[in-house]
């Protein structure tokens, strides 16, 4: 009798590598390039990395306020996201209960249910399974065998901050806040506020996408660390330069870069209003923090953005950006340059970016990269990234 072999983990080769990525920054290997060219390796990592913590999947103000229901394709997993009459968000696995369907395949208005197109079983916006047609016989619909309650969509954990909706796929990450509490914790004394994140309101019209050709975690690495600013961004190195720059790195999950000396030459007759109680000494300083997986995070004196990461494939990624202001009033028309000026040169920053990251992922074909080195002192973050990524796949 034989017995076959069990199929080798598709992480057993990079053990080895992934080991080294462990080691102290100045003897580390950065990350193998499977895991940025690999469709096994992504899925995986969806599975390992990304659904056991909380990922963004999009922001709240991409949804309707009306009832409605969006499909959302997440690392090749069908979700559904929906919001109700009274304007609660949800998320579902977006699949039928009976002989799963895909249950929406539109975004659309919903008044109040969501049939499946199969044998029309249908929902409600909370999941719960409202009609069953013909399940006990022509006629019949309902069946005494059957209890519809236990038969509504699963629903996936989520959570709304700085206008992200986190998900958690696994289901059993600690509660959101205490996720998120260390970098509440760290920014406070930027922001001058307890609860670290200042209240914001969105600039509708501040939102771009771009398209990268690249794996997700080179967009995470590049804003981890503000080395390359000389090179890449000669503008923003003008008003926020390298040499006023320091890194920050949390025991768990999130690292950035911040600035001493953020002080954009935009000359208009107005000031954008700032956050109330933002210290005075600190009026010049920023943070970037990436709040790992995935949303990254800029804390200015009188703006807010964030950038949502989505993973496409191994080899694409889109980013969605947001910028917040303290207040209507800074909503106000006479503040259009300025908010314009701003937008209009994260734009930038972010585009330029694009090239290098692009540039990374293409580097990822070589056979003669092996992870690179790093420098001990200006690549501190991206090592604690590239440990974070090893230590979960690893596990
Ligand atoms: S698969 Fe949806 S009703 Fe049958
Ligand atoms: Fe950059």
């Amino acid at each position: 009798m034989s017995t076959a072999a069990p199929p080798e983990s598709p992480i057993t080769p990079l053990r080895a590598a992934l080991v080294e990525v462990l080691q102290p920054i100045e003897q580390a290997r950065g990350l193998p390039n499977a895991v940025y060219t690999s469709e096994t390796l992504f899925t995986l990592e969806r599975d390992r990395l990304i659904g056991p913590t909380w990922a963004g999947l999009l922001f709240t103000d991409s949804i309707p306020l009306q009832p409605y229901a969006q499909p959302v394709d997440f690392m090749g997993l069908p979700l559904l996201v929906t919001r109700d009459r009274t304007g609660v968000l949800r998320v579902f696995h977006n699949v039928c209960s009976h002989r799963g369907m895909k249950l929406v395949d539109a975004a659309a208005d919903s008044h109040g249910v969501l049939t499946c197109r199969y044998h029309a079983w249908s929902y409600a916006l909370d999941g719960t399974l409202k009609a069953t047609p013909h399940i006990g016989g022509v006629d019949q619909h309902q069946c005494p065998a059957f209890d519809s309650s236990q038969h509504g969509l699963r629903p996936i954990r989520s959570a709304t901050c700085l206008g992200v909706l986190f998900i958690n796929l696994s289901g059993d990450a600690p509660d959101f806040e205490e996720h998120v509490a260390p970098l509440r914790q760290h920014i406070a004394p930027l922001t001058g506020i307890k609860q670290g994140f200042p209240p914001v309101v969105a600039d509708p019209d501040s939102g771009f996408t771009l398209t990268v050709h690249a794996n997700w975690k080179l967009a995470v690495e590049n804003y981890l660390e503000a080395y390359h600013l000389p090179t890449i961004h000669p503008a923003l190195n003008r008003y926020s330069p390298l040499k006023d720059h320091y890194h920050f790195v949390n025991a768990e999950h999130f690292a950035g870069q911040g600035s001493r000396a953020y002080q954009p030459s935009i000359t208009t007759a107005a000031a954008l209003p700032l956050f109330k109680r933002w210290p005075a000494e600190r009026r010049h300083m920023a943070e970037y923090p990436t709040l790992y997986p995935n949303v990254l995070l800029g804390f200015q004196a009188d703006h807010v953005f964030v950038m949502l990461l989505t993973p496409n494939s191994s080899t694409t990624t889109t980013e969605t950006v947001r910028i917040y202001y303290c207040g209507e009033g800074a909503k106000a028309p006479i503040y259009q340059d300025l908010r314009t000026a701003i937008q209009k040169g994260w734009r930038l920053v972010f585009t330029e970016d694009v090239m290098v990251v692009e540039g990374m992922q293409a580097g990822r074909a070589s056979i003669g990269y092996r992870g690179g080195t790093f420098s001990p002192m200006m690549d501190i973050p991206t090592h604690h990234f590239h440990q974070w990524v090893a230590r979960q796949l690893l596990q």
